[in-house]
């Protein structure tokens, strides 16, 4: 593929030097890249047994973003429909900052929502300032705080929802 491959373009139709970044539900050919983009996150929980115990659940939603075939992040969602809770979200470290979080959480609940998810629950660090960014611009409303949440270090979080009118097409 050289650098006037449509599939090259940027969405603005100009070749640039940023890739093409699509958005997918995972499947289980994902498990290894998402714990691996999860090992690069402090504290986290997705070793590769634990991605596919949670990926194999039926009440969860792992939405991934992919570069030139590589998965460069993902989101995951674990659903009690009409309610839902964000389990994690993270982007590849060198992928940060340029939408795809944003992207990701927005595509998540987007797929939710056609399986009767109209309400997101999520819980944040205070001082997490990129992710509360996004919960901002997707709408996401503070709602509390719940004390002593996180441990290592041990913080309060600030817990959030967005509520969302399900639209049934007959
Ligand atoms: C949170 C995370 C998923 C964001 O991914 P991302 O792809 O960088 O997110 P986006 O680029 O869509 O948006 C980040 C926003 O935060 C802003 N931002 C980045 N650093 C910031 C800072 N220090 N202070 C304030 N805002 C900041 C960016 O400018 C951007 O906002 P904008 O689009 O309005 O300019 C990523 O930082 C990550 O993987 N963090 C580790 C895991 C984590 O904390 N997950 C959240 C669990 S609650």
């Amino acid at each position: 593929m050289n650098s006037e491959d449509p599939r090259m373009m940027t969405p603005e139709g100009s070749a640039g030097s940023a890739p093409v970044t699509g958005y997918r539900e995972m499947t289980l050919e994902d498990v290894p890249a998402v714990s691996a983009i999860g090992a690069e996150s402090s504290q986290s929980p997705w070793d590769e047994k634990s991605v596919l115990t949670y990926f194999l659940r039926e009440d969860t939603l792992f939405t991934v973003a992919e570069e030139e075939g590589r998965v460069v992040g993902f989101a995951a969602l674990l659903m009690t429909p009409p309610e839902s809770d964000v389990l994690d979200i993270i982007v590849k470290r060198e992928k940060r900052c340029r939408g795809i979080g944003f992207r990701l959480l927005d595509v998540l609940c987007d797929q939710a929502l056609l399986r009767g998810v109209d309400t997101v629950f999520l819980e944040v660090r205070p001082g997490n300032l990129p992710a509360r960014r996004i919960y901002a611009k997707l709408g996401f409303l503070e709602t509390g705080i719940r004390k002593n949440y996180y441990t290592d270090p041990a913080e309060d979080a600030i817990t959030m929802v967005r509520r969302r009118n399900i639209i049934y097409v007959s």
